[in-house]
């Protein structure tokens, strides 16, 4: 079956064109075929095909690869939440609440947590999720956590050093051995990723290092929580072990900016967090314009960010922390396949997956112009129209 999606009104591919980052093209079409694209161009010069979806007008960009999500938890804290509207400070230590929480839950209740979430994701045009584990920090609760995720995503990440958990208050050493040994021989079968949240009240840099060695070693991939809530080393530690990505990077210093610009390790912004822990938001434009790889992610959790809206984090990226319109479009869906480091999602072209989001907008600008508007007209993933 030959799907042609003709009448686009603006195109962002991602494949650069002219100078432009977002290859943009206009008066556009796509054709899918087995779950991919087939063909891109102009919509005069499209091939035969066995339907044809008139677009009318609008926008399409590829779906949002949302490259950070803590989604394998139950219970939320929006007490906390509330507490913290009325002036009290986010702090790490919160995380054990929700694994509480989490460690009583049973399987079919996360697995149908992680369902909705991706249901709720896909609806806002979200066709690629990594999901993290975090709130088990046991050897059983967090092999259910990472092979929980397997079942709904190839972008699972083992987050075993999230926090430390009580039963290990006074012996956090201990739990990193804990973690580097017998926890990740349970969880790395399921993973792809390693991570740590190197961060005062959760690990320091020598435990991090430990700790992504420890995954590195047995073919993990490692990805960094860092300078979330004050500036630290975690950054330049992803950066010599060449982490994939180091996410939030709220607080960085000069020294971090210039290691991530000569490196390959994408910045991840979590413009979510911010907003709802009430901190500052970092300087992107000064980051872009340092020669950084940007991505924009949610970082849906119940305590730091209870967002799962990628136009929620692109407008908060335009209108707070310097990008355009088009550097928060391409940071939510080619900089998060970055950030996985994938080359078939995150870009219209041949060849790549067909995930696809029509905006009801006749420019990705919307995204940002008409924040809070639900936006997202159609998505396809895999080729396949949801809805
Ligand atoms: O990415 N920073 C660490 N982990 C999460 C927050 C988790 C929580 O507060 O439950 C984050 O912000
Ligand atoms: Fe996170």
């Amino acid at each position: 079956m030959r799907t042609l999606i003709t009448r686009i009104a603006e195109l962002t591919t991602n494949v650069a064109l002219d100078g432009d980052p977002c290859g943009t093209l206009v008066d556009a079409a796509v054709l899918i075929e087995d779950g991919r694209l087939a063909w891109v161009g102009a919509a005069s010069d499209a091939p035969a095909a066995d339907e044809t979806v008139d677009a009318g007008g609008r926008a399409m960009i590829p779906g949002f690869v949302d490259s950070h999500s803590h989604l394998a938890f139950a219970g939320d804290r929006a007490a906390e939440f509330e507490a913290r509207m009325a002036g009290q400070k986010y702090a790490a230590g919160g995380i054990r609440s929700t694994v509480a929480a989490t460690r009583a839950a049973g399987d079919d209740e996360l697995r149908a947590r992680l369902r909705g979430f991706l249901d709720e994701m896909l609806a806002q045009g979200t066709t690629t999720v990594e999901i993290k584990s975090g709130y088990g920090l046991s050897v059983a609760d967090e092999e259910r956590l990472v092979r929980l995720a397997a079942e709904v995503t190839p972008e699972v990440t083992f987050l075993g050093a999230h926090v430390v958990p009580t039963e290990y208050a006074d012996r956090p050493d201990a739990y990193v051995d804990l973690v580097t040994g017998p926890m990740l021989d349970a969880c790395a079968p399921y993973a792809k990723w390693i991570d740590v949240f190197c961060e005062t009240g959760a690990f320091t840099v020598a435990q991090s290092r430990r700790v992504l060695e420890a995954g590195a070693a047995r073919g993990l991939t490692p990805r960094v929580h860092a300078s979330q809530l004050g500036p630290g080393e975690g950054v330049r530690l992803a950066v010599e072990l060449g982490a994939a990505s180091i996410d939030h990077g709220t607080y960085l210093t000069d020294d971090d900016i210039g290691a991530l610009a000569r490196s390959s390790t994408v910045l991840t912004l979590l413009p979510g967090v911010e907003f709802s822990t009430r901190q500052p938001y970092p300087d992107a434009r000064r980051l872009i314009d340092a020669g950084v790889t940007v991505a924009l992610a949610c970082d849906t959790n119940p305590g730091s960010s209870f967002t799962s809206s990628m136009p929620f984090c692109i407008a908060i990226a335009v209108r707070d922390m310097g990008m355009t319109p088009a550097e928060a479009v391409w940071a939510s869906t080619a900089g998060g396949a970055r950030a996985l480091r994938r080359d078939d999602v995150g870009i219209i072209a041949p060849g790549a997956r067909a995930d696809l989001v029509l905006l009801e907008a006749p420019t990705r600008v919307h995204l940002a112009y008409r924040p809070g508007v639900p936006l997202v007209r159609q998505v396809w993933k895999d080729g396949v129209a949801a809805g």
